[in-house]
């Protein structure tokens, strides 16, 4: 599958509906190549950071060669050859697998600084309030582009004035109620057009995410780690802490028992049951708040096939449509080893999902059919990894 989907330097999530390098995806890519070609496997990652900008963001997307049949090109985010935006920073992750895979430690010297410089990029850039937690600028900065959580803050945005496009998406996935609908692709487009107005600031949105907060944090350890490896110092450790502390103060809700989400412009808190609401678990929390969101997660996350991207028990809930229901092989895998409970464990039944059902982009929570794009990269990459970690078999 990786091979199949390899352009030589990168790999691209989907052939036909992703046909460019995206950033969790190649980090999670990379990961997988480690445990069959550790020089592909680096490789991958020093390409990503061919992409990175002066200012030390990395871009989400990366469009090594021009290709009509995907949009937003690079056109239309009115860049030469990237996106302005990031995506969940799970590079630090990965770097620090392929070391504990490969056991090559010689590329930390030069990618530990970029590292860093990506990381201190959402401090500066991504925490208008300055409260300690990351606010994205793009539903697509999250990485779950039409999640329940953004539709109120979407539908904030400024779309008296749309720029003029073609969807391309729909037309390789034929079924559009898998796909993000008509509306909220012009507000995407809108959003994209606003921060090129922006001088590729943040922009109009900005919506604090306990995903992409913990995410971050996590990877803040595992850069303190690749650091020390390095003997290069860094602040990483610090700013871990300073994200754990801002994500239980801005971003807890004691009655909930779970994490919300935060609308900065409007000030309004977004209490969707989304799998976001409890990817702190990955963050290295508290035990007792830890066991908070397992316990949710076993509550109203229930699904023969686990774990659905939103609770079934959400009014929001949309068995087939990307990230509004659906099972992700990449959530699983950044809760396997936190989530218990489930028979089989999570690790297994995710390996269980993709063997029965293809190596597909996300996958119907109740019946396990498969979604979205097919021969989807990290489907495959990650599910080596949960064999690899003993997780499954
Ligand atoms: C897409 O093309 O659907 C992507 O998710 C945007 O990054």
């Amino acid at each position: 599958m990786l091979r199949g989907n390899d352009r030589g330097s990168y790999t691209v999530p989907s052939p036909r509906l992703y046909p460019h390098q995206w950033a969790w995806d190649s980090a999670f890519a990379a990961i997988g190549w480690a445990h069959f070609d550790p020089t592909r496997a680096w490789l991958e990652i020093e390409t990503l950071f061919t992409g990175q900008w002066p200012d030390g963001r990395i871009p989400h997307i990366l469009f090594h060669r021009r290709d009509a049949d995907y949009f937003p090109g690079p056109d239309f985010w009115q860049t030469e050859w990237t996106t302005s935006i990031s995506q969940p920073p799970v590079w630090a992750t990965a770097v620090r697998r392929l070391v504990e895979i490969t056991g090559d430690e010689s590329r930390l010297p030069a990618l530990t600084p970029k590292i860093d410089a990506s990381h201190r990029w959402f401090h500066d850039q991504r925490d208008p309030l300055g409260v300690g937690a990351i606010a994205v600028a793009h539903p697509w900065e999250s990485g779950l582009d039409n999640c329940p959580v953004w539709d109120a803050p979407m539908n904030r945005v400024d779309v008296s004035n749309p720029p003029s496009f073609e969807r391309r998406d729909t037309g390789v996935v034929g079924d559009a109620s898998q796909r993000p609908t008509d509306d909220q692709y012009v507000q995407y487009a809108c959003i994209v057009k606003a921060i090129a107005r922006d001088d590729f600031g943040p922009g109009p949105f900005a919506v604090y995410d306990p995903l992409v907060t913990a995410i971050l944090a996590r990877a803040e350890e595992d850069l303190a780690w690749l650091s020390a490896r390095a003997a290069l110092p860094t602040k990483a450790a610090a700013r871990a802490e300073r994200l754990r502390r801002g994500l239980t103060n801005h971003l807890y809700d004691e009655d909930l028992g779970r994490f919300v989400y935060h609308d900065a412009r409007a000030d309004e808190r977004i209490t969707c049951d989304v799998i976001g609401a409890y990817l702190p678990l990955f963050a290295n929390l508290d035990a007792p708040l830890a066991t908070r969101l397992r316990a949710g997660l076993q509550e109203r996350f229930r699904a023969n096939h686990p774990l659905p991207s939103t609770s079934p028990l959400d009014p929001l809930f949309e068995a087939k449509r990307y990230w509004r229901g659906p099972t992700w092989i990449n959530t699983n895998w950044l809760l396997a080893d936190d989530v218990c409970g489930t028979d089989p464990g999570l690790g297994q039944a995710t390996v269980d999902l993709v063997r029965d059902n293809g190596f597909y982009e996300y996958f119907d929570a109740d019946t396990g059919a498969g979604l979205g794009g097919e021969s989807f990269t990290w489907s495959a990459a990650l599910c080596l990894d949960l064999i690899a970690r003993g997780d499954a078999t």
